[in-house]
């Protein structure tokens, strides 16, 4: 994939030099022991980020959320989750297979549910036919609504409701730096939010491996013993730690490039007029256009793109998702860009 510009996720980067000296030179133990100091060391920053007690890492971001589910809840609960969202469509049913619980997907707008609909979806408690609402599960930034920011007044609301009915609140913020960049807010502003979160060091922040839970001390016991259970009680796992801790220290900000990046690309597919997207609901790294008018479904733009060496991916019958990335620099932008229009203009 050397020779081509690979916008099919922010997944794709690749570890940089310095990145893996960082990973050559960490410290490592048993983790399952609590031994690897390099990851004692991330836990403890990233919950100290989040404003919480304790942090968990774990393989991935599937993981984290399918933990997180699993420590909150009992068999038979429910959890309010986005119709959209990555777990109800990407996370292989694990909440269900896993935990007997099943997820109630709401339809939001990009993503973003209001409290008004959360309180409707809520099950009033005390009935025997109904599953007891446990969880609301939100996600931001939403990866299929687009990289859209969940707004932080919506959250609130949220929450109070949450509050009321005495139902725990957890975030998949695979993207959540995204979000912090583009909105000034602090990981602690979420923290206060939310019962547990989770993101990815493996996306945007360019590590290879990893993804972390925050939560109180109880919540992350439960957590790690969730993460045995399937299987993801990792060794000497310093080495990833290592990479992780280094992408908070340098890859955070830079996020803000991607972002850049993101909205020129909008803006040369706006003005393309087979495509349909408006560059002002590109708020971070993800754009997600619409192919209706071309006379082509997304697979067939996404193969016509792909012979030029420029990777998308289809994201619905008429739609294509392109995601920014540190291994996307402005010259493969532009290049993306003069590929389209020969393309397509
Ligand atoms: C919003 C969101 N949550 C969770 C995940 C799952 O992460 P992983 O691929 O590490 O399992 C992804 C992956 O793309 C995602 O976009």
């Amino acid at each position: 994939m050397n020779n081509y510009i690979d916008l099919r996720s922010d997944t794709v980067t690749k570890p940089t030099d310095q990145m893996r000296l960082a990973i050559a030179n960490a410290d490592v133990g048993d983790d399952v022991f609590g031994d690897d100091p390099t990851v004692n060391l991330l836990q403890e920053r990233v919950a100290s980020m989040f404003g919480k007690d304790a942090a968990l890492f774990v393989p991935s971001g599937t993981m984290a959320n399918a933990v997180s589910i699993l420590a909150h809840t009992r068999r038979g609960d429910e959890v309010i989750v986005e119709k959209e969202s990555h777990t109800f469509n990407y996370e292989a049913a694990g909440p269900a297979v896993i935990g007997g619980v099943q997820l109630h997907p709401i339809t939001g707008e990009k993503g973003i549910l209001t409290a008004s609909q959360i309180a409707c979806a809520i099950r009033p408690p005390g009935d025997i036919h109904l599953p007891p609402t446990r969880l609301i599960c939100l996600e931001n930034t939403h990866n299929r609504g687009g990289g859209k920011i969940y707004p932080i007044e919506d959250i609130r609301a949220i929450c109070e409701t949450a509050k009321a009915n005495q139902i725990k609140m957890h975030l998949d913020g695979a993207r959540i730096f995204n979000s912090c960049v583009a909105t000034g807010l602090k990981p602690r502003d979420y923290g206060r939010l939310f019962d547990s979160i989770m993101f990815c060091f493996s996306k945007g922040l360019g590590a290879p491996i990893g993804s972390i839970i925050t939560g109180s001390s109880e919540f992350i016991g439960h957590a790690v013993r969730y993460r045995k259970l399937l299987g993801g009680g990792m060794r000497q796992v310093g080495i990833l730690a290592a990479a992780a801790l280094y992408a908070l220290d340098h890859h955070i900000e830079r996020l803000e490039i991607d972002h850049k990046h993101a909205k020129l690309l909008a803006g040369a597919l706006a003005q393309i007029n087979r495509f349909s997207i408006k560059p002002e609901d590109v708020e971070t790294n993800i754009i997600i256009f619409d192919v209706t008018n071309s006379g082509r479904n997304a697979v067939q733009i996404v193969d016509i793109l792909g012979a030029k060496g420029v990777l998308m991916v289809p994201f619905g019958e008429y739609l294509v998702r392109a995601v920014t990335h540190l291994n996307i620099d402005s010259e493969q932008i532009d290049a993306a860009i003069r590929t389209i229009q020969q393309c397509f203009a």
